[in-house]
């Protein structure tokens, strides 16, 4: 069998990857899978590697790229043809001749190994090309001719005739407001509130379908229903959104352009012929709510064959901006359907319905009733005393006019047609329990009311479960407000404000990025950035923003979301292209602060925002956060190969770090400041601490922390700081006692009491600043996998292209584990006590290698094995196993240098 096998072989008949058994997968463009509408002239590519091989990393690829995927997945691309490239490093860039628009390109790679075998060529995934220029845009950009006070939304439709056979069809829609796109009579994608947030004079993002199955031969109907979002704010608040500059009837340009089975392409465009009326949503609002009146629908207004004598044209008008773009990311969605949990009954009229956990996100209501029997359905986070919905957590912002726009409180007026239903289109809240009242009588059950948990749907990436539930919950609470905060834009709150808010971003980032593939999000989010930085380097506190905010609160403690986002999505991505499209918004910025605080000490800043009780100076979180940015703009100087920047904010940094040690630190002691938490634990995380001393000062938070009874006395920057600055200087016992506390004020005290998200305050009866869904305290979630798990990405080789692994066994907790999809595949790290004995698992995806820094109890006492087979023993490296080639011993540590694979630590402490 085996000679016959080999003759196969060498005859070719078989191919050589059979052998090697490894597989190319999760190809994705952009960081898209079969991503439609890219404007990127140089695509960026990335794929995994599955192998059981240990050790497993190919040595060359090989890209094609070309029209027709047959061909591509044969290794022909008519496109482009790379050399062999060295290296298994992602993502790799599109260098082939120039990319046209409109146009669908797959792609395939192969890979070499180190025997110098190729495997297959993978399937053949798409990209497909937009606009890639503003110039080939051939729609009139239209609106009606109201007023933008006027509160209806308006309809548009256009009717058009085909004879021809369809091969394809595409909608380009760019819109300055919110729209849902409608063909034949049929909702077009399942995306929510789009396009996402931008500053709309400044940027606007259009969205592509592909809409072949929608359109016929004959009469087909387009009809878009426009809505307000954040560029027509009506509601009245404290920043001023109803002022925006940028403030208008929504409008918007659409081409649908026909490819038919001759070759031929139509392009049907939005121009003064499209007819308008006003719709059924007779008021819509991004910030408070909707109302609905179902008597005025137009049934079939989106079919053809509609009599739309009645309707009046559009009008042309001009484009929101000169910079229409690509929206090139997951988008939001209905992403989780949450039935009630309970329903009372509290009169005739009065319904409470609860949904068991706190969210952002929209009801939807079914009910049959007499035509106008008004609805409202009120949507809150708490209940009162009386047991009724209670809006005064989160309404003490708005400054309504009159009583026509209730906060958060939907409003549906019935046709009388039977069951009806209603959902508002444009419009979220954030919310547990819904009031729902009726001015007439009704019948309602629990199913009644159904909830959507929406958010921009990042898929999960990370997933963490422990032998402590509170931890569990903790850490799931956490990423429901990460997500209830994540609507193409990070926000502080789903409910009281929906604002960009800089600092509760940067805090949370990891959190993020260890859970959620973001990095589209990021990317669009770091363009609004650039948008709104003014020429002088300024940012405002919250992004997008209408004007409000260059002015307070914006100084590097939040605004360092310039530096620190673009730094943490190269980590975990390994992807340059935010650090280069940043790059000079990064320095305008550190300038900024360089020309007007020129000491390196600024009190530019708003501290250590909503502290559990002492109050750090600002003076010092905000010089730190300089400090951050100065540091995180010279490293960017030197991957890009910019080495005159890259040595004078070296020297900056230094001279900011020089200038707070010598205004904060007391060299003898060890001590900064007065010695709080947050200034001990603020310089030792962010590296301001002259090596020497680490220890001292850590020993000295140490003692803080204790004398704090093991409980956390910080705010948002110290939150950030604490646990971190605890583990990452030799007590990580005391930082999960701190971490796992469920007593005030701590994590677990706000889930022992109930919550299912983050709360913005510390004590449950706080007085001020007391929404019930933040994510601005979330570090502790990035915490547990770096200080439990031990996953860290490696900043010489970004993107978990080596993976750091240094897992801390702390006493208190008996199993634990975390994973994390990186770029390069699945990364776990998996925990288990057996009295003083450690069972550690680990596994480490193809084409990425990982550094393991095991702690031991006792080095000379100590047995690791792998497996079967002792690896340290007597204290001494016994042999290399698998994947493994490396071990030593650093300190109380051991370090493995190991490949790819599967590995099952034994750590034996003669227990
Ligand atoms: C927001 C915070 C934000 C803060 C800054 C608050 O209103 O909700 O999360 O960071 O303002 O001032």
């Amino acid at each position: 069998m085996q000679l016959f096998l080999c003759l196969l072989f060498l005859f070719g008949i078989i191919d050589s990857q059979i052998f090697a058994q490894v597989s190319v997968i999760n190809l994705k463009c952009e960081h898209l899978e079969n991503p439609i509408g890219i404007d990127e002239p140089h695509p960026r590519f990335t794929w995994q590697i599955e192998s059981e091989k240990p050790g497993y990393a190919q040595t060359a690829y090989q890209l094609v790229v070309g029209t027709v995927q047959a061909d591509v997945k044969a290794g022909n691309g008519n496109i482009w043809k790379s050399e062999t490239l060295s290296g298994a490093t992602i993502p790799v860039l599109y260098h082939g001749p120039e990319l046209l628009p409109f146009t669908r390109y797959f792609w395939s790679v192969r890979i070499r190994d180190e025997n110098g075998s190729w495997s297959d060529w993978s399937p053949a995934p798409f990209f497909e090309t937009g606009m890639m220029s503003q110039t080939n845009w051939k729609g009139q950009w239209i609106t009606d001719t109201h007023d933008y006070n006027l509160k209806p939304a308006p309809f548009f439709r256009k009717t058009f005739n085909t004879n021809k056979q369809i091969k394809s069809a595409r909608a380009y829609i760019a819109v300055a407001g919110l729209y849902e796109l409608f063909i034949n009579g049929k909702r077009i994608g399942d995306h929510r509130l789009d396009p996402t947030y931008t500053r709309f004079d400044r940027r606007n993002l259009y969205v592509i379908y592909d809409v072949t199955e929608n359109l016929h031969q004959g009469e087909n109907a387009v009809g878009v229903l426009l809505g307000n979002g954040w560029y027509n704010h009506q509601s009245t608040a404290v920043w001023y959104f109803d002022k925006a500059p940028w403030r208008a009837r929504p409008k918007f340009c659409m081409d649908l352009r026909v490819t038919y089975a001759d070759g031929s392409v139509e392009t049907i465009v939005t121009g003064p012929d499209w007819q308008t009326a006003l719709s059924p949503v007779i008021f819509n609002s991004i910030y408070t709510a909707e109302h609905y009146d179902a008597r005025l629908e137009q049934p079939g207004w989106d079919r053809p064959g509609f009599d739309a004598a009645e309707w009046r044209n559009a009008q042309a008008t001009g484009a929101p901006s000169k910079n229409i773009t690509a929206q090139v990311l997951h988008p939001i969605r209905n992403v989780t359907k949450i039935p009630a949990v309970e329903m009372i009954k509290q009169d005739e009229r009065t319904w409470l319905f609860d949904f068991g956990r706190n969210m952002a996100g929209v009801t939807r209501i079914k009910v049959s009733g007499p035509e106008g029997t008004t609805l409202r359905l009120k949507h809150a986070e708490r209940l009162g005393d009386d047991g009724r919905v209670d809006l005064s957590n989160i309404d003490l912002h708005y400054r309504p006019t009159d009583d026509s726009d209730p906060f958060q409180t939907d409003i549906f007026i019935l046709s009388g047609n039977g069951e009806e239903e209603f959902m508002p289109r444009f419009n979220y809240k954030g919310f547990q329990y819904v009031e729902v009242t009726s001015d007439k009588p009704l019948e309602l059950s629990r199913e009644s009311l159904t909830a959507y948990f929406m958010h921009s749907d990042v898929p999960s990436v990370g997933n963490i479960h422990s032998s402590n539930t509170t931890l569990n919950k903790v850490w799931q609470a956490a990423n429901a407000s990460y997500l209830s905060n994540l609507f193409g834009y990070p926000t502080d709150c789903p409910q009281r404000e929906k604002n960009g808010w800089t600092g509760d971003a940067h805090i949370a980032i990891e959190t993020g990025l260890y859970n959620f593939d973001g990095i589209t999000v990021y990317e669009k989010w770091l363009a609004d950035h650039r948008d709104e930085q003014q020429p002088n380097g300024v940012l405002p506190a919250i992004i997008p923003t209408s004007g409000w905010g260059y002015h307070w609160a914006n100084g590097p403690d939040w605004t360092s979301t310039i530096a620190i986002i673009p730094w943490n999505i190269y980590l975990f991505y390994g992807d340059t292209k935010i650090l280069k499209e940043n790059y000079d918004n990064i320095k305008r910025y550190v300038d900024y602060i360089d020309e007007n605080y020129p000491s390196g000490i600024t009190d530019w800043g708003l501290g250590d925002w909503v502290p559990v009780k002492s109050k750090t100076p600002k003076e010092f979180t905000s010089s730190a956060y300089y400090f951050v940015d100065a540091t995180i703009l010279a490293k960017t100087a030197k991957i890009l190969g910019k080495n005159q920047d890259a040595e004078k904010y070296a020297k900056l940094a230094n001279k900011i770090k020089s200038a707070v040690n010598y205004k904060y630190l007391n060299r003898e002691t060890g001590m900064y400041g007065s010695g709080l938490q947050t200034e001990l634990s603020v310089p030792l995380q962010w590296g301001l601490v002259p090596e020497e001393l680490v220890g001292k000062v850590a020993k000295n938070l140490e003692q803080r922390v204790i004398a704090d009874n093991s409980h956390i006395d910080v705010g948002l920057l110290g939150t950030k700081a604490i646990l971190n600055a605890l583990s990452e200087n030799g007590y990580a016992d005391l930082a999960y006692k701190v971490a796992s506390q469920e007593t005030y004020p701590s994590w677990g005290w706000w889930i022992v009491n109930g919550a299912t998200t983050f709360y913005e305050n510390w004590p449950l009866d706080a007085a001020r600043d007391i929404s019930m869904n933040h994510i601005m305290f979330g570090e502790i979630n990035a915490w547990y996998y770096k200080a439990l798990g031990g996953i860290f990405p490696d900043e010489a080789q970004p993107g978990f292209k080596n993976v750091i692994l240094k897992p801390n066994f702390v006493p208190g907790l008996d199993h634990f584990e975390a994973s994390h999809e990186g770029p390069y595949g699945t990364i776990l790290s998996s925990w288990k006590k057996k009295r003083k004995n450690v069972e550690y698992r680990v596994s480490i995806p193809a084409n990425a290698t990982a550094t393991i820094e095991l702690p031991l109890l006792d080095l000379e006492k100590t047995t690791v094995l792998e497996g079967d087979t002792k690896i340290w023993d007597d204290n001494r490296f016994m042999r290399g196993v698998g994947g493994i080639y490396d071990v030593r011993k650093e300190d109380d540590r051991l370090v493995i240098k190991a490949g790819s694979g599967k590995y099952h630590f034994r750590v034996k402490n003669g227990g």
